[in-house]
This record gives C-alpha cells, sequence and structure tokens, in this order.
C-alpha cells in the first residue's frame, strides 16, 4: 500500500508517499481500500506538530506520522460485520489516529458506515470529520431545538457548510458569517440571514441567537455575549486554556459555553446519509486534488480560505 507520512515536521512538501505492508483486519476492523480522503486543519496541526505533544514522538508516537482522518472507499478484509465490497465512508476516531490518507486503512466497525446513496466516494469523503463535528456541536453541545436561532461563524468553512445545512434540518433559523465572496454560497446552503465579518461587528446585530456556532473559532462568548440570548449556548471548534475556562466559568452560572470534540460513531455516520437521502445535506467540495499533488492541497487548506472541503483522490497502490 502508499501512505502519506511526515519524517519532520514541517511545511507541506515533507510529506512523504511511503510505500508499507497492507495490515490485515484486527477483531472487529475492516480493511478499506480509499478511493477518496478529506483534508482537515488538524492534517496540518500534525504535519507542522503544533500540538506535539498529543501527536508527535514528544506524546509517544514515532515518527513517520500519518495523516488523515476521513475517508471512502470500499471494504476489502473485515473481521466486522459488513461484508467485502461494501462502500464506506468513516472517519479514524480517538484523538490521535491518523492515516487515512494512504490507498489502505483499517477501521474499527464503529469507525465508518455504508457510504450514503447517491453520493460518490469524493463526495462521501468530504463528509464525515466536518459534519460529525457541526452535527454533535449543534445538537449535543448546543441542545439545538427545532424553532431556534442559529448563528454559525464560519459558515463557509469545512465545518461551517455543514453547520448551516444540519441546524438547518434540525429546524433552526440560521445566519451564516463569512466574507462577503462566500455570501451566495451561505445562502445557498440554507441560511435565512448572512453577515459579513469584514462590514459588520457581529455584537451589534439586533438579533440574539439561542446557539452561537463558531465554527472557525476566533470568537469569544464574552464578544458575542450581547447576542446570546438567555440561556442560549456558545459552542466552539477550538482547543485550548481559553476555550476549558469559557467552559468552567458556564458550570460557575455564566454564560452556557461548550467546546466541541468530534467523536467517530457509526449512528451519527448514518445520521449523516439519512439527512443526505433526505436532501437536507449535501457535501460542499472546493476541490479534488489527486494524491500525488497532497502538498499544494495541504497549501490550500492553510490559505484557510477554502471554501467546504479539499479532498484527495488515491491511485492504485503500486504492485
Ligand atoms: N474541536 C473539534 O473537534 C474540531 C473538529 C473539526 C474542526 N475543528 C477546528 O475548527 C476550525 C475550522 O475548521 P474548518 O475545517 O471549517 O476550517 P476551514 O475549512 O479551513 O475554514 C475555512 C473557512 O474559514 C472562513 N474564514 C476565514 N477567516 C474567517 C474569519 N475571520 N471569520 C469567519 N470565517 C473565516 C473562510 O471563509 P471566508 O473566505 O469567507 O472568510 C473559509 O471558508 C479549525 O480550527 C479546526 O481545527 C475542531
Amino acid at each position: 500500500m502508499l501512505a502519506a507520512r511526515v519524517h519532520r515536521y514541517g511545511p507541506p512538501e515533507v510529506l512523504s508517499f511511503d510505500r508499507m505492508d497492507t495490515p490485515a483486519p484486527g477483531r472487529g476492523e475492516a480493511l478499506v481500500r480509499v478511493r477518496a480522503a478529506a483534508l482537515n486543519p488538524k492534517d496540518v496541526i500534525v504535519r507542522k506538530g503544533k500540538f506535539r505533544w498529543l501527536t508527535g514522538p514528544e506524546g509517544g508516537r514515532r515518527f513517520p506520522l500519518r495523516v488523515g482522518q476521513d475517508f471512502a472507499g470500499e471494504i476489502v478484509a473485515t473481521d466486522g460485520p459488513d461484508p467485502v465490497g461494501t462502500p464506506v465512508f468513516g472517519m479514524l476516531g480517538g484523538l490521535r489516529t491518523f492515516g487515512a490518507c494512504a490507498t489502505h486503512v483499517l477501521a474499527k466497525h464503529d469507525w465508518y458506515a455504508p457510504r450514503p446513496p447517491g453520493l460518490d466516494d469524493v463526495g462521501a469523503a468530504a463528509l464525515p470529520l466536518a459534519a460529525l463535528t457541526a452535527l454533535q456541536a449543534l445538537r449535543d453541545d448546543g441542545r439545538l431545538e427545532a424553532g431556534a436561532s442559529v448563528l454559525v461563524n464560519g459558515a463557509s468553512g469545512g465545518v461551517g457548510a455543514y453547520g448551516v445545512q444540519l441546524a438547518k434540518a434540525l429546524g433552526a433559523r440560521v445566519t451564516g458569517v463569512s466574507s462577503a465572496r462566500n455570501r451566495e454560497l451561505v445562502l445557498g446552503l440554507g441560511a435565512a440571514g448572512h453577515v459579513d465579518y469584514a462590514a459588520t461587528e457581529l455584537a451589534t446585530l439586533d438579533e440574539r441567537f439561542d446557539v452561537i456556532f463558531d465554527a472557525f473559532g476566533n470568537r469569544s462568548p464574552d464578544e458575542l455575549g450581547p447576542i446570546l440570548a438567555p440561556g442560549g449556548t456558545y459552542v466552539t471548534t477550538v482547543p485550548g486554556p481559553h476555550a476549558v475556562l469559557w467552559q468552567l466559568r458556564s458550570y460557575l452560572g455564566g454564560r452556557r459555553s461548550r467546546l466541541v470534540v468530534v467523536r467517530s460513531r457509526r449512528r451519527d455516520l448514518d445520521f449523516l446519509s439519512r439527512a443526505v437521502e433526505a436532501g437536507t445535506l449535501r457535501p460542499v467540495v472546493d476541490r479534488v486534488l489527486p494524491f500525488e499533488e497532497l502538498a499544494a492541497a495541504h497549501a490550500y487548506l492553510e490559505t484557510r480560505r477554502a471554501r467546504g472541503k479539499v479532498v484527495v483522490t488515491l491511485p492504485d497502490p503500486p504492485p
């Protein structure tokens, strides 16, 4: 098999394509022949060693490090319940399990599900991590209920584009925040309103939101407190001491604030599939590049200007 790996921290060029032995599935696992793999900011974090105490040798891992969590393809060997040949999509679970950016990946049964009907591998690979984050942030952390009003900051990004669609699917009225150039995209995803962050101070908006989903993660519950409805929840995606502090403070009676920590779960992947089938969720794919251009794909993701997801397609493994 071929796998993308980094042998040292650095720019996109440190990504290498390494031949490896194809593993056999362990108990309850499936070996997936990956056809498409989506990128996430966490891949950049691993490559640069930003959280090296968690994902690098400093945290007990060894170079070369694998990258990638999102995949779509078909099962080629299995000790799980789904037969060989089943088209699947999924996200490697665990805080530091990587390796989906490869021609083959081992996945536990709970980390993948049958591919949503009507989607190809690229569309299916574009969903898991970002859409699961949005779903879990809104439904679980945000306790979103039908009829609620939701503000999604970063509404044109990987996570935010699914946040807009899923909030609407859950029955909310959605306002999306992005730059002006992505206004039509955000409205086209189902937002009832749009705010250009360069033109409007968010804290001065007239509306009060039951949930503020800071998918981009550059705001704070203090800054956006004036537009959070009483009893509402602020959910951020970006971990750090600040997010822990906000959450602790909210347990002491302050504004309800949560950090979403995405989990790979089959029942939530199935939820996404049903939403795709119902027509309330569609993949948002900015760019599809061949595996050989993974460095360019990483460089593009790092601009923080992608509209939805960046996906790479996997070649046939070497004989
Ligand atoms: N906690 C978790 O479990 C978890 C899970 C997934 C992701 N994350 C984190 O969530 C964050 C977002 O991930 P992502 O995949 O959505 O990132 P992304 O796809 O790289 O985000 C790109 C988008 O961000 C928008 N953006 C850039 N500057 C902005 C600003 N100042 N205000 C609002 N939007 C802005 C851009 O839109 P414009 O060009 O219109 O500005 C672009 O569409 C990352 O930090 C990631 O690490 C955390």
